[in-house]
């Protein structure tokens, strides 16, 4: 059968009221990295020759207490935030994050509540405390079901059967529906998009294929490496085949496709040939507190020096949505234009 063409399904954005930035894109997201540390050493995020012993990360009390982060996250979901994700580094290495996830569940606006994690902590236990606590879904990282592949694309020596077995005990705590990552590198891991789509159809968890990007400084991007959204359906197509659905949101990351014998579904992200800027509804704070606009950017705000110099709510207030008006990041509408000096804020530290 013919490939069909991706379609760049966008729904209607929402109307014009509220808060707006310079390219009228609404505030909807909010993604909140907890630390900057992870257990993984994933080359395409955190190479080992960068982040070795050496590096520095963050000290204690330079991060945000919880407090913190939900005093913010309250202001964040008064101007329009419906959607909360925690990130890192790895989420899951904070410690009593359950208390975050419990305080955050409480505030009132607040419809969805998720968290993007490696799996390697997540024990039947961590996903029942975590469901408890409040936390609604969650998206686990997987990319590979080859653990030579796997274990060399997160240089930890982490199998496979663990990230399986944390999709297992997070759909049996009820952390659903439960999507599985998996970042697609020319050369490295493209021989498991089939096995991989294999594996999940039928599963109830929707597997997505992610562009491999050019997220921070350090991980030695080409566009050679980058295997394109069009070559994964067609992939895809040539064993199972797909047809488009509707995006459950604006500004969703991911273009949906559903197999026709009725297996289920997968997402593609392809911020790299098909960026989606346009609907770009996404705020990003840093573990330390820095408001970024765009996960590419070069530098962000200082929202911990006014929260820790006695800033009041409306303050605060102020200062976000002055920053969200200015807001006219693009950088995957305009990659190819930005010179290669263009310094960026690492993944690991502005959350994915
Ligand atoms: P859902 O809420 O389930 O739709 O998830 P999501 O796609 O918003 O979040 P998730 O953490 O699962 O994102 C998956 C991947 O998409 C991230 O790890 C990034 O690689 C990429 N991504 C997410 N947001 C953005 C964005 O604003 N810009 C770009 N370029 N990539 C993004
Ligand atoms: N390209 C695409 N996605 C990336 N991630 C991290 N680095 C990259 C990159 N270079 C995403 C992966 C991972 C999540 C935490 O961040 O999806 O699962
Ligand atoms: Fe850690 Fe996720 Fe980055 Fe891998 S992609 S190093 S698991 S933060
Ligand atoms: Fe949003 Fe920046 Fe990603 Fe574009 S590149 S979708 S503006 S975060």
């Amino acid at each position: 059968m013919d490939t069909p063409v991706l379609l760049p399904l966008v729904s209607d954005p929402p109307g014009p009221a509220g808060l707006l930035d310079a390219r009228r894109r609404p505030l909807r997201d909010l993604r909140i990295s907890i630390t900057d540390r992870c257990n993984f050493r994933c080359t395409y995020c955190m190479p080992r020759e960068v982040f070795g012993p050496a590096f520095v990360f963050l000290d204690r009390k330079e991060l945000l207490s919880f407090e913190e982060i939900t005093r913010l996250a309250r202001l964040f979901v008064a101007q329009g935030v419906e959607k909360i994700r925690l990130t890192g580094g790895e989420p899951l290495v904070r410690r009593d994050i359950e208390r975050l996830i419990a305080q955050l569940a409480a505030i009132d606006g607040l419809r969805d509540l998720t968290l993007t994690t490696n799996g390697s902590l997540l024990s039947p236990a961590k996903a029942r405390a975590l469901k408890d606590a409040g936390l609604q879904r969650i998206t686990i990282s997987l990319d590979s079901l080859d653990d030579a592949v796997f274990m060399s694309m997160n240089d930890a020596g982490v199998p496979v059967s663990r990230v399986l077995a944390a999709i297992d005990n997070a759909a049996a705590a009820g952390l659903a529906p439960v999507k599985i990552d998996m970042v697609v590198k020319r050369g490295v891991n493209e021989d498991s998009i089939l096995p991989m789509a294999e594996h999940f159809r039928g599963s109830g968890h929707i597997l997505r294929f992610i562009e491999y990007m050019d997220v921070g400084n350090h991980n030695g991007w080409r566009m050679d490496d980058v295997v394109t959204a069009a070559e994964i359906v067609e992939r895809l197509q040539g064993r199972y085949p797909l047809e488009p659905v509707a995006p459950n949101y604006f500004g969703e990351t991911a273009t949906r496709w559903r197999y026709l014998d009725g297996e289920g579904e997968v997402g593609i992200i392809a911020s790299v040939t098909q960026a989606f800027c346009g609907s770009c509804t996404r705020a990003r704070l840093s573990a330390e507190g820095v408001m970024y606009t765009c996960l590419f950017a070069g530098a962000g705000h200082d929202l911990r020096a006014s929260l820790r110099s006695g800033a009041t709510d409306s303050g605060l207030a102020q200062q976000i949505t002055g920053i969200w008006r200015q807001r006219d990041d693009r950088y995957s509408e305009v990659r190819a234009e930005i010179s290669a000096q263009h310094k960026k804020v690492e993944m690991s530290h502005i959350g994915g």
